[in-house]
């Protein structure tokens, strides 16, 4: 016979053999329910049930397909279960139902007679009664799924898990797990998928690692690692997703190196990691051709080697998030043009609390995809490209606190272009913009405008008064002018922050007005609402901090309005003309409050609630006594109080 034919043949052999042996085994030992087969291995149920017993499950619902009935021997017809069609055996055991945590009991050894499982996920069921992960699961040898994530484990990754020489995914993410990682986890080097993230691991990141070479996806993100990134993850060259964000202090033994040789590279998060003495990183992350996600932010980087056009030719061209704020980053030119040289599908850029100079560039219009767009807290200057504003996919755009100029109409005649639906949060603030305030009320979805401390003039368009879904409106410390009416704000009912103070503003608003909105921080300070107390205040049950500083009120200041102060932390009325006593009121202490009356006409006695509060200025008035005041049970809550020009009765009184 051909020697190849021989072999054919007795495989052939084998196999019916094998059959056979299949058929006659489920014949002989599986029993019949009618004249269905059953499947399950009866040793395999009454594991499952007491597995299940060990559970003490409140909720009768859940796996109540699980049961001793007589029509409920086909275990793998259970819910959460999956048998081997061939043997029977239960191979699956899916117990994670939804995203909320569910209690059981304990884990019972029951499981451990679950030889053949290879998929075991028990994430979001947390085991009171089994604190910490039973050294049994390693018994199963053949697991290559196992989800043990979400589940309130505590403790140490026992070392026997070194045994799951088959296990590709291993997730243990968002435990209480500390300790070390087990040196044994080198074993698994059939790992794709490790998940330690969110645990309370500590110690350094265990090098061993890096020996897992067929690893894919590595989570270490928040615990309490320390010391450095070992240089041999520049062996896991099949890495795509890399998170090693952590607000521990994370190191580089000898630099970035070791990140060129992970081609495969979409993701790479390594916020608050030191990489202060990564200065080719730019030329590194250029190699990258795969990169989507980069997360440098807090990481002491500075300006890097300028990279060469060769190592620029693999930048990945679908990079669409990068953080790198919070850097020493000092040349703009060295940072814009390599970004857009690269990609053009950005839709997250995040480059605030640096120290970039320079000008952004005219081509930033480019950035086609951009929605989230963060320079705040640079010394950027120069004009702002309009090109930037014709990118119809903003959401979100910060450039607070640069030296950057330009007409704020025209950035907002530019915006309409685009028929700005999405646009929710556009902050300008401290800089140097100039012109009019135009009607804004077609960017109907804006929750945050921003725009104080620049140069603004003229009068602010009634339009404002139609966006309905700002929350927060900040235009103080401009040049605007004119009247404010009660259609400036006529739809305003979600604004929560208004800030129209040092401007030249003047209120025009009814003694009925009753406002749309529920302000918490309320600043005016300067904007001329007198003569009378502006009454719509009494609305605002939920206002913390009022300046209502030299807005020319000349009234009393009406009882219900004192009731307010438990629940303030500042409060400014000095500089206007308030007049006439104070009564006195029971009011509860308040540590946090600062309250501010001076400069106005005041009379009669210091009321004795002012003590509530832990700064008080009371000078420039006409007290005429602070006995009550300084007397009172809560004034030892006062640290600080300022009257130097009280005409007091007895001055004695004071210093005793
Ligand atoms: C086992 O049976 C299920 C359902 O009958 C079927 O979908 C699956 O392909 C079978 N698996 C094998 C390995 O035969
Ligand atoms: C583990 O389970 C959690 C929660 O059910 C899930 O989010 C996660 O993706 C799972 N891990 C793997 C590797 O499938
Ligand atoms: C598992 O790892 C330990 C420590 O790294 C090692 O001593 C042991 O030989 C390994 N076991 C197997 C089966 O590879
Ligand atoms: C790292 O953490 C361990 C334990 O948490 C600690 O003993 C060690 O001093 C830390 N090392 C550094 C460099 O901070
Ligand atoms: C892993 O990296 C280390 C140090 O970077 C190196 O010495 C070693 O040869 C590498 N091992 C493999 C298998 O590539
Ligand atoms: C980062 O590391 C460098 C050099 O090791 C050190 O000088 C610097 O202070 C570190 N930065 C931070 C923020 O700890
Ligand atoms: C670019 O990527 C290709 C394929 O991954 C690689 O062969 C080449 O060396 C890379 N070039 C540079 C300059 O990194
Ligand atoms: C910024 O980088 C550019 C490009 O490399 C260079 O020409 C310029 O001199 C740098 N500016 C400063 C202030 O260092
Ligand atoms: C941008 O790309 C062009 C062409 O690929 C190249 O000549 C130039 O040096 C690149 N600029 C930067 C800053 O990488
Ligand atoms: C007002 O804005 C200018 C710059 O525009 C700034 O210097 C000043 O400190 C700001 N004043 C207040 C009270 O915010
Ligand atoms: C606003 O300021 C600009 C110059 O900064 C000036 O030309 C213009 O007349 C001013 N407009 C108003 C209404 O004051
Ligand atoms: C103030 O508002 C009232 C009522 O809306 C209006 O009649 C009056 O003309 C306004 N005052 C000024 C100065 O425009």
């Amino acid at each position: 016979m051909n020697p190849r034919f021989a072999m054919a043949f007795q495989y052939y052999v084998f196999i019916v053999f094998f059959m056979h042996i299949s058929v006659l085994h489920a014949l002989a030992l599986n029993p019949m329910i009618g004249n269905v087969t059953v499947k399950c291995i009866e040793s395999e149920r009454q594991a499952l049930l007491a597995l299940k017993q060990g559970f003490h499950l409140n909720n009768n619902a859940w796996l109540s397909s699980w049961g001793h009935g007589d029509n409920q021997k086909e275990c793998c017809n259970w819910e959460h279960i999956q048998c081997s069609n061939e043997t029977g055996h239960v191979l699956k055991l899916d117990l994670h139902v939804s995203d909320h945590i569910v209690r059981a009991g304990s884990i019972t050894t029951a499981l451990a007679e679950l030889h053949h499982l290879n998929y075991l996920d028990l994430s979001y069921i947390s085991f009171n009664l089994t604190p910490s992960i039973p050294i049994f699961i390693a018994s199963l040898t053949h697991l290559r799924y196992l989800n043990l994530s979400h589940s309130g484990f505590q403790g140490k990754v026992p070392h026997q898990f070194g045994n799951l020489l088959f296990l590709e995914y291993l997730d243990l993410g968002y435990n209480s797990l500390f300790a070390e990682i087990p040196p044994q986890i080198s074993n698994l080097s059939n790992l794709v998928y490790l998940h330690l993230g969110s645990n309370s691991f500590h110690g350094n990141i265990p090098p061993q690692l890096g020996s897992l070479l067929s690893l894919k996806y590595l989570d270490l993100s928040e615990n309490g690692f320390n010391g450095t990134i070992p240089e041999n993850f520049g062996n896991l060259s099949n890495l795509e997703y890399l998170d090693l964000s952590s607000s521990y202090q994370i190191s580089l033994s000898s630099g970035l190196q070791w990140l060129s040789h992970l081609s495969f590279l979409r993701h790479l998060s390594l916020p608050k990691v030191n990489l202060s003495t990564a200065n080719n990183w730019q030329q590194l992350v250029s190699g990258l051709s795969h990169l989507q996600y980069l997360d440098f932010n807090g990481c002491d980087l500075s300006d890097s080697i300028p990279s060469s056009l060769s190592s620029a030719a693999n930048f990945s061209t679908s990079l669409s998030f990068v953080d790198l704020s919070g850097n020493n980053l000092m040349n703009s030119s060295l940072i814009f043009p390599w970004l857009m040289n690269s990609t053009s599908s950005l839709d997250m850029l995040n480059l605030d609390h640096n120290s970039l100079r320079g000008t952004i560039p005219e081509a930033i219009g480019e950035l086609s995809s951009l929605e989230y767009l963060n320079l705040a807290s640079n010394q950027l200057e120069g004009q702002i490209p309009i090109s930037l504003f014709h990118v119809c996919s903003l959401r979100e755009l910060d450039l607070s606190g640069n030296r950057l100029s330009g007409q704020f109409h025209e950035f907002a005649k530019a915006l309409s272009n685009c028929n700005h639906k999405q646009l929710q949060t556009l902050k300008m603030g401290w800089n140097e913009i100039i012109g009019m305030v135009p009607d804004l009320s077609s960017f109907s979805s804006l929750q945050v405008l921003r725009l104080d401390s620049n140069g603004l003039n003229g009068t602010l368009h009634e339009g404002i008064g139609q966006l309905s879904n700002l929350r927060e409106l900040r235009l103080g410390n401009n040049s605007l002018e004119g009247l404010i009416s009660e259609s400036h704000f006529s739809k305003l009912s979600m604004l929560l922050t208004l800030d129209l103070s040092h401007n030249s503003l003047v209120f025009n608003i009814s003694n009925e007005w009753v406002p749309p909105f529920k302000l918490i921080k309320i600043k005016l300070a300067s904007c001329i609402l007198g003569p009378d107390f502006p009454k719509w205040l009494q609305s605002q049950h939920n206002m913390n901090w009022l300046d209502i500083s030299g807005a020319e009120i000349s009234s009393n200041v009406p009882n219900w309005f004192w009731e307010f102060l438990p629940t303030m932390v500042k409060l400014n009325l000095s500089h206007n003309h308030f007049k006439g006593k104070i009564e006195n009121l029971p009011l509860i202490p308040q540590s946090a409050l600062q309250i501010d009356l001076s400069s106005n006409s005041f009379e009669g006695p210091v009321p004795a609630f002012l003590s509530i509060s832990a700064q008080v200025f009371l000078s420039n008035n006409m007290f005429s006594t602070a006995n009550l005041f300084l007397c009172s049970n809560v004034s030892a809550n006062t640290e600080y109080l300022d009257f130097q020009i009280i005409t007091l009765e007895d001055s004695s009184q004071i210093v005793g």
